[in-house]
């Protein structure tokens, strides 16, 4: 089984050849995943949420993220490990964004950096592409812009549509090697990903994108409460998790736990 590395995805969209994408906080899923043949892992800063807790990813630092980031890596041998460049790492300028990403980089052997933004950022992404560090782009809704977006919403609707597609193309050009666009009506994800010569990535985007990204708690049923419109339920992990909990428990409250089976 080979090792995906940034030069694959370019040749799985000249293919037409579909991908998925997890996301992955801990050594233990990464290993999990790599195993499942995912070929992209995504240490994300939705860590913020399902790992610390947090309503919206905009707390979560640099030092958070980078020994998760490590923990990924070394769980996930064959797979490309993408690390966010978390809320506040990268928009004050492309020197910023170089010295967060060389950490992340060197402190972790993340193999690429995804960063939030169209044209906004396209300096940051020209100046790490340029340093040797590819870069996955995130357009439309951008978690991090929660405040200024007014809230989770689908993104390019109308009017919008236009500067979508202008992020799209800006984020090419500065050289990302992959966009990901979250929550855009999926007609125009379909027009982008024809546009473009970079794979697109969706979440919340249809189905005519090159790749997919989901959050793994949130496929597998480990999250808390509603999910997004875009999420499917492979599994229940929580309920299984919960249950073998509550399990243990009451076999140690019966003293049937442990067995002689399992004593020395
Ligand atoms: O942080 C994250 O999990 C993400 C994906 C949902 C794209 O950015
Ligand atoms: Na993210």
């Amino acid at each position: 089984r080979r090792v995906t590395r940034v030069h694959h995805l370019a040749q799985m969209k000249a293919e037409g050849e579909k991908w998925s994408m997890l996301t992955a906080y801990d050594y233990s899923t990464a290993r999990l995943f790599d195993e499942a043949e995912i070929p992209v892992l995504l240490v994300g800063d939705s860590a913020a949420n399902v790992v610390l807790g947090y309503d919206t990813t905009i707390p979560i630092s640099s030092d958070e993220l980078i020994p998760l980031a490590r923990a990924v890596v070394r769980g996930a041998p064959h797979a490309l490990v993408v690390a966010d460049l978390p809320f506040g790492s990268y928009e004050a300028g492309p020197q910023q964004a170089l010295a967060t990403a060389v950490r992340f980089f060197k402190e972790a052997g993340a193999h690429a950096v995804k960063l939030e933004g169209g044209e906004r950022v396209a300096d940051q992404i020209a100046t790490l592409t340029g340093a040797g560090i590819p870069v996955m782009a995130h357009i439309g809704f951008t978690p991090q812009s929660v405040n200024g977006l007014g809230g989770f919403r689908v993104q390019g609707r109308g009017d919008a549509a236009d500067q979508l597609i202008a992020d799209a193309i800006a984020v090419q050009e500065a050289g990302a090697f992959a966009v990901v666009m979250e929550m855009v009506p999926a007609d125009l994800a379909g027009q982008i990903t024809r546009k473009l010569t970079i794979p697109t990535v969706g979440i919340g985007a249809g189905h005519e994108t090159d790749a997919q990204v989901l959050v793994w708690q949130d496929m597998a049923g480990f999250t808390h409460g509603k999910t997004a419109r875009f999420v499917k339920r492979f599994a229940d992990v929580g309920g299984e998790l919960r249950g073998a909990a509550a399990r243990y428990a009451d076999e140690v409250r019966r003293g049937v736990f442990p067995g002689p089976e399992h004593s020395y």
